[in-house]
């Protein structure tokens, strides 16, 4: 039987901005998700637990700040994070299942939205919605479950880099990538740093990406 997915360590040199989170728990909730028998409810929760999961290593470099307050004790510089919320941005319609554990961690974080599809003729990314907090001093974290082709994600970082987004300010996380979409993503983007629960072995011809889970907006949303 084939293993899931490919070693990390091999992957660090050909894509540097490639952070895989890897933690046991991740991992184990994935393969759940793989499995075709789960249902959609814990498909979608399952989603929701690992985004929280990432989301907590993906913030761990936000720039802190000091502020003072009261204890009730004594006054004290306390840490906090600086600069504006974060903002998290959801590629529709998949994107929205990782997009619901970023929230629940961050609570107050901007929520923008990008909506493409794929034209079926020219087969290339096309916005039929857009809609952004304000870019300067934000992070953004765009999330997107499947890293396939890595032209949703190239177009989707395009967008946001229109709307006064910088690359460095950027953060792409997905749940599974393809080696072939972190090649296309990885060349368009250098400085786009992407956070993945696992590489799996390939794209197939229709681009699903292999083993997989399938598609995960259907998974999701339960169609079809
Ligand atoms: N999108 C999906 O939902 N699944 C894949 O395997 C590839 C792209």
């Amino acid at each position: 039987m084939t293993k899931t997915t490919t070693d990390h360590r091999d992957l660090a040199a050909r894509f540097p901005n490639l952070h895989v989170l890897d933690h046991p728990l991740i991992l184990h909730k994935l393969s759940h998700m793989r499995n075709q028998a789960t249902s959609t409810k814990t498909f979608r929760q399952l989603l929701r637990e690992i985004a929280l999961l990432m989301g907590y290593e993906i913030t761990r470099s936000l720039p802190i700040t000091h502020e003072e307050l009261e204890t009730p004790l004594e006054r004290v510089a306390v840490p906090v994070i600086e600069g504006k919320k974060v903002a998290v941005v959801p590629i529709l319609r998949a994107g929205l299942g990782m997009a619901d554990g970023l929230t629940e961690l961050m609570p107050s974080a901007r929520i923008g939205h990008v909506g493409l599809y794929r034209d079926e003729e020219t087969k290339e990314p096309v916005e039929y919605l857009v809609k952004l907090p304000k870019a300067e001093g934000r992070t953004f974290i765009l999330v997107d479950p499947m890293l396939a082709t890595g032209n949703s994600a190239v177009h989707a970082v395009e967008v946001l880099n229109r709307y006064g987004v910088a690359d460095d300010q950027i953060r792409f996380m997905a749940l599974i990538a393809a080696p072939e979409g972190l090649e296309v993503f990885t060349r368009a983007h250098p400085q786009v740093k992407v956070y993945v629960a696992a590489v799996d072995r390939c794209l197939d011809e229709n681009a699903y990406i292999r083993p997989g889970l399938g598609d995960a907006g259907d998974r999701l949303f339960g169609t079809r």
